[in-house]
């Protein structure tokens, strides 16, 4: 059945290719800006994948003003003030943001009050708060996960009132998403797991979500195949440019589908996880993925079945049931793979919850903002039953 009214668009121009983050430049020259500011984090400094980049423009002829290099790991309103001031002082034009989805979060919402002035909380928060182009936004994904790179939203921590602010708009999908493998094979094998289960995840979610659309599906099944494919020799073998370029378009591929039609329950779920247990967000997808597929198995039947084949289920002559259920069982053999390549959790209890915690995690599920989008409602109570399973 096809939908009454969607719609689809995409301004970011994406490139793809091992090594293109030492050379891009020469697609700088239409987006108008010579003085970019850099932005990225401590670990990926370590990593030296900062400075050769920096490098490699100033020889071709581009400023780099100056460097932001402690975004933290959940971007925090300070930082993202902190990058728009300094950006605005050394005289910058645009924003160059290399690494993860917290870096490439924050350097979106940076451009909010780098570009129009303001305050970040009172100007911003919420959705389509803009009339207008942002300054150049040029992002390097060192992760295959966020998909943030071709998203319209960020996600930005507020310390002072312990909470999570979402900022959404078409202005915020960067200009340029230089993909380059060679970007993530410093990856750690769990981030890898776990970065990749949440793209595995915003895939899924976005295939069955009440807001999916032929194009976001098209895009979303793409990247179930490229992921369960490759995961898990990215994982264990993190110097295979082959699977981590599958990971990295997998993930991008996820990205731009739920950024049309939004994630669900297992989200739902990772945010309440993340929040009262401090579970990392792709492995609390991880260990939620297979529950939440199972909560929404009678809304979603046709739709697992078509999938299973891609998630490496052989269903070929079985009834929809069956194949739904063989396509969940398929993503609890992947996460059991990955924990034995690299201990990734597989329980809520080896990740840190406490069983008496799931009741609050179930009320907070049912809160969250993504819960609206799930196929079957989200409720405290029917939601523990996943919970449990997953516990
Ligand atoms: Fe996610």
């Amino acid at each position: 059945m096809l939908p009454e009214f969607y719609q689809f668009q995409l301004s970011t121009k994406v490139l793809y290719g091992p090594g293109l983050a030492l050379d891009f430049s020469h697609e700088l020259h239409e987006l108008g800006a010579s003085r970019y500011f850099l932005i990225s984090d401590q670990v990926i400094q370590a990593c030296g994948l900062v400075d050769g980049i920096a490098e490699r423009l100033q020889e071709e002829g581009f400023t780099i003003t100056g460097k932001y290099l402690d975004v933290p790991q959940d971007a925090s309103v300070t930082c993202v003030e902190a990058i728009a001031a300094q950006a605005s002082q050394t005289g910058a034009q645009g924003l160059l943001a290399v690494g993860g989805g917290s870096v490439i979060d924050a350097a979106k919402a940076a451009n909010f009050i780098f570009t129009n002035g303001g305050s970040l909380i009172a100007d911003y928060s919420g959705a389509a708060t803009l009339a207008k182009r942002l300054k150049p936004l040029v992002v390097i994904p060192t992760t295959a996960g966020t998909g943030s790179e071709c998203t319209l939203a960020a996600v930005i921590y507020d310390q002072e009132n312990n909470t999570k602010l979402s900022f959404s708009d078409k202005f915020l999908l960067p200009d340029l998403a230089v993909l380059d493998p060679q970007m993530t094979v410093t990856m750690p094998s769990l981030l890898t797991a776990a970065t990749g289960m949440d793209a595995l995840t915003h895939a899924v979610e976005a295939y069955v979500g009440v807001d999916a659309s032929p194009h976001s599906q098209a895009l979303g099944q793409l990247a179930i195949a490229y992921i369960t494919r490759n995961i898990a020799q990215a994982v264990e073998n993190g110097g295979d440019l082959t699977a981590r370029g599958a990971m990295l378009i997998g993930a991008n591929l996820a990205g731009i589908s739920f950024s049309h039609s939004m994630v669900g329950c297992v989200h739902s779920m990772a945010h309440a996880v993340g929040a009262v247990a401090r579970v990392p967000h792709g492995i609390a997808n991880a260990i939620l993925l297979p529950h939440g597929m199972a909560y929404n198995l009678e809304e979603c039947q046709e739709a697992y079945a078509g999938l299973a084949p891609l998630f490496g289920a052989d269903a070929n002559g079985r009834h929809a049931g069956d194949a739904a259920r063989m396509a969940i069982e398929s993503v609890k053999k992947l996460t059991a793979e990955l924990n034995r390549i690299c201990a990734l959790p597989i329980r809520l209890r080896d990740a840190g919850v406490e069983k008496d915690m799931l009741p609050l995690i179930a009320r907070k599920a049912e809160e969250d903002g993504t819960a609206i989008y799930n196929p079957r409602p989200v409720t405290a109570e029917e939601i523990m039953v996943p919970l449990q399973n997953a516990f």
